[in-house]
């Protein structure tokens, strides 16, 4: 099989990519390791930057978004039992975020491509990188089907590598031509959704001395919250009921006693960690997304960035087949500008908002007077607020 760009991963990246090719009249194969279902079945994001809602819009995916989406114009900033509203809208002139589950932006790609007829390789086993150094690089990979073990191989002009942080693409990059760059915080995000309304209208980012909370919806009636726990908790020592009763006293009295609770449709535990490899593009391999860089999820940021990686791919892949290399030369040195700007963030929102083991008192001070400081000076509460709603692509 021939194709011009092969893009291994199928998460939001990969597809978001596919279908930019694919309306700019690039064709492409994505070559994804799980099934539909499974890919599916991972619940991460939900709170979408307007860059981010717009490159849906251009691919052609922004119909449902748009219509079960809600519009956030502010978020509550919460600590010492008080409710502080960070008022997105106002602080950046009239922008606002899109709460969308990344679950349901990808089965909005996956549905247009597979409307579209475009290929997708699900379960697609031991997959391999051949030859990126040179103009002719190729995709191999394994399938079983009814006729038993079929072997392939794509050749291709591009290889995206869109597999997520434990992917194979920047495994297969010589580990002299990579610098990475590794932050690991010594807690995780224990996540529960469910099928009860939001305590809140708006995003609740919880500051408490038991621990970071954060409590965001799906829609009006399915909630997502998330608590900090330690690294080697277990998702099986977290029953619904602990969760509730934790989550209740890390709340502010008034949505403690409001809180609605029911039983988990799922719960996961995450580690937090910042990560960025450098460079991002290898001869004719491109890393976009969480296989480039990872940020703590505090901020928001991780599926917003690999939209504008893939964003500023299919720009570059455009116009390198209309006769200009600019855009894939500049590729990495643009992505990683705005990765790190993300990563900062990122990292300065988690360090304030979480309980750190061990900091003797003095970094706990330290939050608070962060926090005071950000509720009273516009500038500071500005400086969250245009970082939050997204800095321009
Ligand atoms: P992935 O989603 O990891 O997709 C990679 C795909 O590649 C997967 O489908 C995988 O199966 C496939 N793959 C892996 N290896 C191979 C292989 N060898 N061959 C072929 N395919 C392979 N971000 C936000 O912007 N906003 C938020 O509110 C937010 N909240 C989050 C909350 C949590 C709890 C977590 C964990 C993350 C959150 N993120 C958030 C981050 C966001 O989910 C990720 O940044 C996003 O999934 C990155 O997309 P991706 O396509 O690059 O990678
Ligand atoms: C989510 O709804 O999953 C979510 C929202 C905001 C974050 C992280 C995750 O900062």
């Amino acid at each position: 099989m021939r194709v011009q760009v092969a893009i291994v991963g199928g998460g939001p990246a990969g597809h978001l990519l596919g279908q930019l090719l694919h309306k700019a009249g690039i064709d492409a194969i994505v070559i994804e390791r799980h099934s539909r279902e499974y890919v599916l079945g991972r619940i991460r994001a939900g709170v979408l930057e307007q860059g981010t809602t717009d490159l849906l819009d251009e691919a052609g995916v922004g119909a449902r978004m748009h219509r079960e989406g809600l519009l956030h114009g502010g978020f509550s900033l919460d600590f010492g039992g008080a409710h502080h509203r960070i008022d997105l809208h106002h602080l950046t002139g009239g922008k606002q975020v899109m709460v969308y589950g990344q679950t349901e932006v990808t089965r909005d790609l996956m549905d247009a491509r597979a409307a579209a007829g475009l290929a997708t390789a699900y379960e697609a086993e031991q997959v391999s990188l051949h030859d990126f150094d040179g103009e002719r690089p190729k995709v191999r990979y394994v399938q079983h089907g009814i006729n038993g073990k079929q072997e392939h191989e794509v050749e291709c002009d591009f290889i995206a590598g869109c597999d997520g942080y434990h992917g194979v693409s920047r495994a297969s990059v010589p580990a002299s031509a990579l610098q990475t760059f590794e932050r690991i915080y010594p807690f995780g995000w224990l996540g529960m959704l469910t099928d009860t309304p939001p305590v809140s209208h708006e995003l609740v980012y919880t500051n408490h001395a038991r621990g970071f909370a954060l409590c965001s919806m799906r829609s009006h009636t399915r909630s997502r919250y998330y608590l900090q726990c330690s690294l080697d908790d277990k998702v099986e020592n977290w029953s619904d009921q602990a969760f509730w009763d934790e989550l209740r006293r890390r709340l502010a009295p008034d949505l403690a006693e409001r809180l609605q609770t029911g039983p988990s449709i799922e719960k996961s535990i995450a580690p937090l960690r910042s990560f960025v490899a450098e460079p991002m593009r290898f001869g004719r391999l491109f890393l976009a997304g969480d296989a480039a860089h990872i940020v703590p999820p505090t901020g928001a940021k991780g599926l917003n960035l690999a939209a504008s990686d893939v964003g500023y791919l299919a720009r570059a892949l455009t116009e390198f087949y209309a006769g200009s290399e600019g855009g894939i030369n500049a590729y990495s040195d643009t992505c990683l500008r705005r990765v790190w700007k993300a990563v900062r963030f990122s990292w300065w929102f988690t360090s304030l908002m979480h309980k750190f083991p061990d900091s003797g008192g003095f970094g706990e001070k330290i939050q608070e007077a962060e926090l005071d400081y950000l509720i009273h000076s516009q500038a500071a509460s500005t400086a969250l607020a245009e970082n939050y709603v997204g800095l321009p692509l």
